[in-house]
């Protein structure tokens, strides 16, 4: 596998020589991108005499003239680990600042990311470096925690750069698991349903999109081949996955029953609407001051239809539960023929529909249930693909 390791200007950064080697006799190919501040500690003599590659510092530096290194290498990497990480180049990452060639490669990257940050304990408790974290963690980036000790500025507390043992078996956790549904084609329903009441009116509901945004990329993330069929919604779909757009219950219905045959997995993420309005007005209706009554009629079962479809695929709903009582699932998994329903609690505000965190309840077709607790929606995404992977 082809690694980029970054390194920053932390005073471990020595021990990012040994990291590249031990990569290596691992069985991948090091390429290694320096911060100016990290060239300070070690040189690109060091790193491209132990990797035979190019080491990279500068973003105009092209090692292939007319070829974008910063693109090209974020192309190539398998996967991408940072060690050490200091406390400035995370906090640039995650504002998206790209103003050297490691941070630029980070805008570019839609790969796997690895950050070990080191940094003086004080600097690692910092709100800003906390907040950082927990917003590159949001978005899929695994870190592995600093450790505790006497540190070099000789005060003692969280901050030591991990093992380098460690980071190595991090970083095969992290190529590992971008096979876990390496072959598995996966199709995902996702956003809202709007259904027409004239030209220009429709009944709609909250959902944003999000969740199945998060589905979709934590499925690319592990591997797998992905189509979304989606609703209007907000949330961007991430780049890899093949886009459907519809805009009605009916729209989706056909699309999914027409693609179902030909997929592994089905997730219907969706918020799609129980009914349609009875001959919606093609134009744009008046004004009646006596008001208007409106015929709803019953949309299709989209999930229990692509079932039925496909007996042979997996197929998980979800469902926006107000209340946690696993029967009401249980019925609905035998009903429809799904292999496990994803219950949202959406009583609770601080989760669900247009919130960056969910929790799910994970019940299955025997009863058994497994509980996310609250993480951000591309986290609670991967655990759900895993948890389904692992049941299999
Ligand atoms: C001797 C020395 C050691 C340093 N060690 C660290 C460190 O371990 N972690 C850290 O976050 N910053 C450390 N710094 C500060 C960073 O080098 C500084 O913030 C720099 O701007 C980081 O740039 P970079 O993120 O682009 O590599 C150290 C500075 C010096 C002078």
């Amino acid at each position: 596998m082809n690694i980029v390791l970054g390194v920053s200007g932390s005073i471990a950064a020595y021990r990012a020589a040994d990291l590249a080697r031990e990569l290596m006799r691992a069985g991948h190919t090091v390429r290694v991108c320096l911060t100016d501040a990290a060239q300070n500690f070690v040189s690109t003599v060091l790193f491209e005499t132990l990797t035979g590659q190019p080491c990279l510092v500068d973003t105009f530096q092209e090692p292939i003239p007319g070829r974008m290194a910063h693109i090209d290498w974020a192309r190539q990497a398998d996967a991408i680990v940072i060690a050490p990480a200091t406390a400035n180049t995370i906090n640039k990452i995650a504002q998206g600042i790209g103003d050297n060639m490691l941070t630029t490669l980070m805008l570019v990257t839609t790969k796997p990311v690895l950050i070990a940050p080191a940094m003086n304990p004080n600097m690692y408790l910092d709100d800003t470096v906390q907040a950082s974290i927990s917003l590159l963690k949001s978005r899929g980036v695994e870190f592995i925690e600093p450790t505790e000790g006497d540190v070099a500025c000789g005060e003692h507390g969280q901050g030591k750069l991990a093992s380098i043992p460690a980071i190595v078996a991090a970083t095969q956790e992290l190529l590992t698991s971008s096979d876990l549904l390496s072959g598995v084609r996966v199709l995902i329903t996702s956003g809202p349903t709007q259904e027409p009441i004239d030209a220009v009116r429709y009944i709609s509901n909250r959902s944003s999109g999000k969740m199945g945004a998060a589905v979709a990329k934590a499925a690319l993330r592990l591997g797998a081949t992905v189509t979304v069929v989606s609703g209007p919604q907000d949330a961007p779909l991430p780049l890899g996955a093949t886009v459907v757009p519809v805009r009605t219950a009916a729209e989706m219905h056909g699309e999914v029953l027409s693609l179902a045959p030909d997929f592994d997995w089905i997730i219907g993420v969706a918020a799609v609407a129980d009914y349609h309005v009875e001959n919606p007005d093609p134009g744009k209706m008046r004004r009646n001051p006596d008001g208007i009554q409106l015929s709803l009629a019953p949309n299709p079962d989209i999930i229990a239809d692509a079932a039925r479809a496909n007996p042979k695929a997996t197929v998980i709903g979800f469902a926006a539960e107000p209340s946690q009582d696993p029967s009401i699932a249980q019925e609905k998994i035998s009903r429809k023929g799904l292999f496990a329903i994803a219950a949202n609690d959406i009583s609770n505000s601080e989760i669900g529909f247009s919130s960056d965190n969910n929790r799910l309840n994970l019940i299955f077709a025997d009863g058994s249930s497994v509980d996310s607790g609250v993480h951000s929606k591309f986290q609670v995404a991967t655990w759900l693909l895993r948890e389904i992977r692992a049941r299999l």
